[in-house]
Formats: C-alpha cells, structure tokens, sequence
C-alpha cells in the first residue's frame, strides 16, 4: 500500500477531508489535511503533543471553524449547515472529548437522560430509564446509576461518557484521547470496550492517541498527522516498517537515560 495517499474502498466514506487548513493568528495548525474514514473501520491519528489531532476532529462536529477545505460527514459539508443542521449531524456523530467532560452537577442518571432530552426525536417509542441503563450496562455500570461524577474513579468516568454518547447511537465515534490518564489495566478496559462497540453497534471510529499500544489493538488503519497534513498512512505493520524518521520516532522505544 501507499502510505502517502488516502485509502479508498469501494464504499461510501462516512467522513471525507480534502485539503483542510486551519490557522490560529499566525499560528497554521492545519496545511491541507486529508482523510477518508470509511465504513466499519477503526481510524488511529496519531499526532504529536500540538500537532492539531484535536483541532482537526472538532472541525468534523463544527466546533471549530474550518479556513479552507472540504470537510464532509455522512454526505453533507460541515461549513455549510446551517446551527439545527448541525445539531442533527450530532447525533450522528458521537464524540468522547478528551478527558471525559461529565457534567459535574448531575448524577450519573442525568447526565444520560441530557443527550436524550435534547433529541426526543431519538427515543422513538422507547422508554427513557430503558435506554438509560441499556447504555450503562453496555459500559458495565448500572450500579453506578445514582452516583455523581466525584464518586467515580478516573475509568468510570470514561465509561459514563462512553454511554453517553452512545445512548444516541451514533454512526460515526470521535475518540480523544481514550486512554490517556489511566493505568495500563484500565486504559486496556476501554480499548477492549471500544473494540466491542465497534461489532455491536456498527459504527465507525476515529481514534486519537497517543498510546501506542492502543493504536496496535484497535486501529484498521492508521495515519500519522504531521507537520499539518496527512504525513503517513497504513496498516500498524506497515508504518512500524516505515524508514522515513519521522514515522520511525512514533515506534521508537524509549531509552532510558544513563546518569
Ligand atoms: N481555540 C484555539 N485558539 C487558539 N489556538 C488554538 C485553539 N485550539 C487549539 N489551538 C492551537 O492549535 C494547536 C493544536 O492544538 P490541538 O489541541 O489540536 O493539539 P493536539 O494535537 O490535540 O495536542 P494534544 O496531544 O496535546 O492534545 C496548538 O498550537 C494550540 O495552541
Ligand atoms: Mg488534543
């Protein structure tokens, strides 16, 4: 495969990036950034500390402005909808913020019942409490129900917001960062969650990480974001082959420092 072209199957992308850019002042962030996240896949960006993982996946929901650049999700062109447009495709589009952005002042109850009172429209004939601890069983927390966000532990956190967003049943997952701030045994709790997401509810995922390990389980494909655009794109297996030292610095090893 060529690591330096999109990769195109057959089907329908569900998110497609041409040429995006995206400054801050004089600060370029993004220099023409291109993506395509296809259908049921697994899509790692790996990026370092900076490099605008975070800008870039906050122009896929609108939460960001773009400055030039395509940016199309599930068929329709981000700048271009209009504030209920984009409301809409946020429902589509469920995104688990780095760090895990609980609402502080609600139980673990409310802060489920929020995205579902905000689209009624999603519940269709099904009851509110139902869905609610249908999507906290899935994360393996029902217990924790009446629990506020302080009572939990730095992993319960992530899986609330992990059933939050999938109480709407997205098509698209934007992770940032699922992992970061949390043991290796509890950071492999939610790889293993996000894998099992994936089969069960068919959606696609785009994963930002900085865990190599995480991007080893999880990625069907990864693309390294470098110097503002799409540096490098392949199977793990294939950039770890990699010889450019750029993509290299990502699977180095670290020395330890001789005193
Ligand atoms: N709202 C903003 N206003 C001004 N500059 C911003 C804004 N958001 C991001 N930036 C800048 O854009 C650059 C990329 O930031 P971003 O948060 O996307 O990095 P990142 O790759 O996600 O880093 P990390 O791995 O540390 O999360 C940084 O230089 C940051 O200062
Ligand atoms: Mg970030």
């Amino acid at each position: 495969m060529d690591i330096t072209k999109p990769y195109r199957t057959t089907k329908t992308p569900l998110i497609e990036i041409y040429g995006l850019r995206k400054s801050f002042g004089s600060n370029e962030v993004l220099k023409g950034f291109d993506l395509l996240l296809n259908p049921n896949e697994n899509l790692v960006i790996l990026g370092k500390s900076g490099s605008g993982k975070s800008v870039l996946i906050k122009c896929l929901v609108g939460l960001v402005d773009v400055d030039e650049g395509k940016v199309i999700v599930l068929g329709k062109s981000i700048p271009d909808l209009n504030q209920k447009e984009l409301d809409y495709i946020r429902t589509e589009v469920g995104f688990l913020f780095q760090g895990s952005a609980l609402y502080d002042s609600m139980t673990v109850r409310e802060n489920l019942q929020f995205p579902l009172r905000r689209h009624p429209e999603r519940m269709q004939h099904f009851n509110e409490e139902k869905l609610v601890r249908e999507a906290l069983r899935s994360v393996g927390l029902e217990y924790a129900i009446d629990l506020m966000p302080a009572e939990l532990s730095g992993g319960m956190k992530r899986r609330v917001a992990l059933a939050r967003m999938l109480i709407l049943q997205p098509k698209i997952i934007l992770y940032d960062e699922p992992t970061s701030g949390l043991d290796p045994i509890t950071a492999n709790e939610i790889i293993q969650l996000i894998l099992r997401i994936q089969r069960d509810y068919n959606a696609a995922s785009l994963i930002i990480t900085h865990d190599m390990d995480c991007a080893r389980v999880i990625s069907n494909r990864m693309i390294i974001l470098q110097d503002g655009i799409n540096y490098a794109e392949g199977t793990y297996t294939e950039l770890s082959k990699s010889t450019d030292p750029k993509v290299k610095a990502f699977f180095k090893e670290v020395q330890p420092i001789s005193l």
